[in-house]
């Protein structure tokens, strides 16, 4: 049973949808319907989507998914900010882009309001944040969302008063401990949502050796895939299939479950690409509850070294 604070869970799982949004070469269109169809039935009560995974592909499989669970339907999380100019997306976190976002997303999703709304990362057009806490507190009291957050903010957006924050945060992406996020989150009793618990895949234990992704795979341009880097952290990966050999639970559990049980971690969003993967992933909560288990995962993160951290 689960242990509810506010809005989310104690060890909350969020299916995200971005690796299911087109960004990550080629994806299954009814394999990915039955992800989402299928997550509830795993206890996973959150789904995670944006407006530019996909472009909107993203919001069009939830919105398929979420007519044929109706009453079953998870909450959705979604995010604004980010808009296209040419190739690249720049985030416009102004009060006017951020209404037009979140209403379009409404549109496509084909639903009133969403359980929240996060600003996807800090404005690059010169809004103060204050004035974009204010629109969407605005859209909040028009009962569009039922509460606002932020994603890769920095310590000082927390006195906005923001229901969650997603950072990134890893076995081998450590750096929110050493920047002061994580302890000024817990400082605010602000929830954080970690996201890339399983570094873009690496951390799941199917790659054993260099993978071969698609040309529309964004991961192709993240060097942590790349020769020495990738050779580095399979090491480690490898000490983790041996602890999940040893104990009967999935790699990518034991990766995201390590994130999971971090003091300040509320919840931890995980991609997938088939349910099967949701499946090994969400035993994490298991993990997460097992302190023995715990420990050795700790040593297996601190050998990880600074040198694996940054994905640019
Ligand atoms: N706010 C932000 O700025 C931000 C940024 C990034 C992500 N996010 C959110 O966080 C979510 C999760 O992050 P993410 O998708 O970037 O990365 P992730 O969760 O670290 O990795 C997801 C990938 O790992 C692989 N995987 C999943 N389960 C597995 C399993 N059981 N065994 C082996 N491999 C497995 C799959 O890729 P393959 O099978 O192809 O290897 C999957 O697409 C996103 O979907 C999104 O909702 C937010």
């Amino acid at each position: 049973m689960s242990v509810e604070f506010g809005m989310f869970a104690e060890r909350e799982i969020v299916l995200g949808l971005w690796s299911v949004g087109g960004d990550w070469g080629p994806c299954d269109a009814e394999e990915a319907h039955a992800l989402v169809v299928g997550a509830p039935g795993l206890g996973v009560r959150w789904v995670d989507t944006a407006p530019i995974y996909g472009r909107g592909a993203a919001d069009r499989l939830l919105a398929r998914a979420l007519r044929e669970l109706g009453a079953d339907a998870p909450r959705v999380a979604t995010k604004v900010g980010p808009r296209f100019e040419g190739d690249h997306p720049v985030c416009d976190l102004s009060p006017e882009h951020v209404r037009r976002d979140l209403e379009a997303s409404l549109r496509r999703l084909g639903v009133e309001a969403v359980g929240l709304v996060q600003a996807h990362w800090p404005c690059e057009r010169g809004t103060p944040l204050r004035e974009t806490a204010e629109a969407l507190q605005a859209l909040v009291d028009e009962g569009k969302a039922e509460a606002w957050g932020l994603c890769n903010h920095g310590s000082a957006s927390l006195r906005y008063g923001p229901a969650s924050m997603q950072l990134p945060y890893s076995m081998m992406r450590r750096d929110i401990e050493h920047d002061g996020r994580l302890r000024a989150c817990r400082h605010h009793g602000v929830p954080v949502l970690a996201y890339e618990t399983l570094a873009r895949g690496l951390l799941g234990g199917a790659y054993r050796t260099l993978p071969r992704l698609a040309p529309t795979d964004h991961r192709r341009r993240d060097p942590r895939f790349w020769g020495a880097r990738f050779f580095h952290v399979a090491q480690r990966v490898a000490l983790l299939r041996q602890a999940s050999e040893r104990w009967g639970v999935p790699v990518a559990a034991l990766a995201s479950g390590w994130v999971l049980a971090r003091p300040g971690v509320r919840g931890v969003l995980v991609g997938a690409r088939r349910l099967e993967q949701l499946r090994e992933s969400v035993q994490a909560r298991r993990v997460a509850g097992e302190p023995p288990w715990l420990a050795t995962l700790d040593r297996i993160a601190a050998s990880f070294g600074a040198s694996a951290q940054a994905s640019r």
